[in-house]
C-alpha cells in the first residue's frame, strides 16, 4: 500500500538570471516496507524534490509552484508549518548528504539528539540518555555513552552519519529519506550503513527513499527504481525490470556506464544534461540521445504506463515495446 504519493511537484528558484525551474512536475509514490531507489544526474532534482517532501524549501528564494505531497491522506503542502513540524522528524525523517553541515559542530551529540525528544516526545525526556546509549548500541556504535559526550568534529564520516541515521530514527518514522547517505564512507562502512538502513526498513515497515548514483546499490537495496533527469522522473518500475527492461534511453545508457559493463574502456555519456537557463524543445534528452527523431523535437514527451508499473516518459517507448512484441 502507498504510504506516500507525490503528484506533478513543480519547484522553482529565483536567481539573478532569472526563475529556475529545478522540479519540474515530479510524480512517484513510496509503498510501506518498500526501498524507492532514485538515481539520476547531478542537478536533476533529486534532493530539491525530498527538500520540498521535508516541507524545507527556503521560501526566501525557493517556491512549490504546484503539486500535492500525500501523507497519511493529508496533502503536506496544506499544512501550516506548525502542522508539518508534527510529521517532520516523527513520522518522515531524512538523512542528509552531508552529515557534517547537518550536525552543529559545536553542540555535543547527546544535546542534539535530545532535541528530537523534546520536540517530539517531551514525556520521554527523562528517560532519553537510557534509550538513547540503547539506540547507539543498536546501529553499532562503539562505547555510545562516551560517544554522547563528544561533539561531531571529533567523530569520523561514519560515525557522523551513524548519528545522524540515529537522529531520525528516534521516533521511528513511516518515510526515511536517504539521500546520498554513503557517499562520503569507504565501502566497508558503507555496507553497513545499508545494511542498518536495510534492517530498520523490516523492523517498521518504514518506506525509504534511498538517493544514490550507485546503480550497485540500488540493485542490493531497491525493490523499485525511479530515474530522474533534468526535473523530472523519465521511468519508474521495479528494480527487476529496471535492470532487465530499462526503456527510456537515458537509463539505458545510464546502465551501459556502470563499471560491472567495463569491456577494455569504461563508457560515459557524452554530452551534458541542459543549463537549467537553457530554454529546451522537446525532449530534455534529445541532444544526447542515441535513438532520436525529429518528432522528439516537437513536444515535450509524457510519461505513460508501458505495462503494470512501469513508466517511461520517452515518445518511442510504446513503439520499442510493440517491436519487442512483434519479433517475440
Ligand atoms: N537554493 C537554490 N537556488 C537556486 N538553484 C538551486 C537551489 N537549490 C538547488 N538549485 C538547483 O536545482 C537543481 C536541482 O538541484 P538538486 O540539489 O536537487 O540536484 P540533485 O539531483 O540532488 O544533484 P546531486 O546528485 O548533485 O546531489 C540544480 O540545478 C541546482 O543548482
Ligand atoms: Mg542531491
Amino acid at each position: 500500500m502507498s504510504i506516500l504519493e507525490v503528484k506533478d511537484l513543480k519547484v522553482s528558484f529565483d536567481s539573478i538570471m532569472g526563475k529556475v525551474n529545478a522540479v519540474k512536475g515530479v510524480s512517484f509514490s513510496v509503498n510501506e516496507g518498500e526501498i524507492l531507489g532514485i538515481v539520476g544526474e547531478s542537478g536533476s532534482g533529486k534532493s530539491v524534490s525530498s527538500l520540498a517532501i521535508m516541507g524545507l524549501i527556503d521560501d526566501r528564494t525557493g517556491s512549490i509552484d504546484s503539486g500535492e505531497i500525500i501523507f497519511d491522506g493529508k496533502n503536506l503542502l496544506e499544512l501550516s508549518e506548525k502542522e508539518l513540524c508534527k510529521f517532520r522528524g516523527d513520522r518522515i525523517s531524512m538523512i542528509f548528504q552531508e552529515p557534517m553541515t547537518s550536525l552543529n559542530p559545536v553542540v555535543t551529540v547527546f544535546k542534539q539528539l535530545k532535541e528530537v525528544y523534546k520536540i517530539h516526545m517531551p514525556e520521554k525526556i527523562k528517560d532519553c540518555r537510557r534509550e538513547l546509549v540503547a539506540l547507539l548500541s543498536r546501529l553499532n556504535i562503539p562505547d555510545a555513552e562516551k560517544i554522547l559526550d563528544k561533539y561531531p568534529f571529533e567523530l569520523s564520516g561514519g560515525l557522523k552519519q551513524r548519528i545522524m541515521i540515529a537522529m531520525g530514527m528516534i521516533c521511528k518514522p513511516d518515510i526515511i529519506i536517504a539521500d546520498e547517505p554513503t557517499t562520503a564512507l569507504d565501502v566497508t562502512t558503507q555496507a553497513e550503513i545499508l545494511d542498518l538502513l536495510k534492517e530498520i526498513k523490516n523492523e517498521n515497515n518504514s518506506g525509504i527513499i534511498l538517493i544514490t548514483h550507485d546503480l550497485g546499490v540500488i540493485a542490493e537495496m531497491a525493490q523499485r527504481v525511479a530515474v530522474m533527469y533534468f526535473g523530472n522522473v523519465v521511468e519508474e518500475c521495479s528494480v527487476l525490470e529496471f535492470f532487465d527492461n530499462a526503456k527510456h534511453p537515458y537509463s539505458i545508457d545510464l546502465l551501459a556506464a556502470m563499471p560491472d559493463n567495463f569491456d577494455g574502456r569504461f563508457r560515459s555519456i557524452d554530452g551534458n544534461v541542459p543549463n537549467l537557463y537553457e530554454k529546451v524543445q522537446g525532449c530534455p534528452y534529445y541532444k544526447r540521445c542515441k535513438m532520436a527523431s525529429k518528432e522528439c523535437l516537437e513536444k515535450e514527451p509524457e510519461m505513460i504506463e508501458i505495462s503494470k508499473g512501469h513508466k517511461v516518459r520517452c515518445l518511442k517507448a510504446k513503439d520499442l515495446v510493440r517491436e519487442e512484441v512483434k519479433n517475440g
